[in-house]
């Protein structure tokens, strides 16, 4: 259920039907090119624009957030584009060691670390060890590829000798398998696809499309999605 005061006004989560969003943050490269900024500039106002998203996902009620920062596809991107990325990604796990206990964060970044470098994989080590004990739930996919995630789920499975293989299996074998799966998938910046994201997590998610781009996604935007999935009747496949 939702309590909101009249229509249009704030949302706040009173039961724990949606407890987990996921983002895929798109259009920060459009978003600059509208302004004739190079894309870096976008991702700048990218990385500020999740920062607020997240706390106000805190702030509604929201238990578990997940965000798509950098697919295993993305580093085919020009150089110095991939980067900013990182340097963004490296500012960001500095500001969050900082921070955490004030937002109340608790860190995970799912993906394949192995190929970042040292410092980075350091910071979000500690990052993930420091944040415990914190409350909102904050995955990073990072290096992530729903495919890659699936293969290697299936190899551990398969090196383990095991057979008859379940579900369960699979989720427990995964890099979310600390939490629920998203209830519900907000993609900006005009495309409708899922685009290698958590393939198998989201069987049942509601999901929810917008042309806003990126950087420019507000708290209202989010109560209008919260809205729409409180309106959708979610089946799982009965009737
Ligand atoms: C997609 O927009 C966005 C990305 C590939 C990178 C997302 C990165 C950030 C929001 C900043 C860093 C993140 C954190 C967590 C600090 P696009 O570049 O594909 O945009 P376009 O579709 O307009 O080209």
């Amino acid at each position: 259920m939702l309590g909101w005061r009249k229509k249009r006004a704030p949302v706040r989560l009173v039961d724990d039907k949606l407890r987990h969003i996921a983002f895929i943050m798109d259009g920060n490269g459009r978003w600059a090119q509208k302004r004739g900024m190079p894309r870096e500039f976008g991702h700048v106002n990218g990385a500020a624009n999740f920062k607020r998203i997240v706390r106000y996902c805190g702030d509604i009620g929201i238990k578990i957030v997940t965000v798509y920062a950098f697919s295993t596809e993305n580093w085919t991107r020009p150089q110095n584009e991939v980067n900013a990325i990182m340097k963004l990604l490296s500012e960001y796990t500095d500001m969050a060691a900082d921070e955490m206990d004030v937002h109340n964060i608790r860190y995970r970044f799912i993906g394949d670390r192995s190929v970042l470098s040292e410092e980075l994989i350091g910071r979000i080590n500690r990052l993930e060890r420091d944040s415990e004990k914190n409350e909102l739930l904050l995955n990073i996919a990072l290096n992530y590829g729903a495919r890659k995630e699936l293969v290697s789920a299936f190899n551990a499975l398969a090196m383990q000798g095991r057979a008859n293989i379940t579900e369960r299996d699979i989720s427990e074998h995964l890099y979310t398998a600390h939490c629920p799966d998203p209830d519900l998938i907000i993609r900006t910046g005009g495309e409708i696809r899922l685009s290698n994201f958590l393939l198998w997590q989201a069987a049942y998610a509601e999901l929810y499309f917008t042309d806003v781009l990126w950087p420019d996604l507000k708290s209202s935007d989010i109560d209008e999605a919260v809205r729409v999935f409180y309106s959708r009747k979610r089946r799982y496949g009965g009737i």
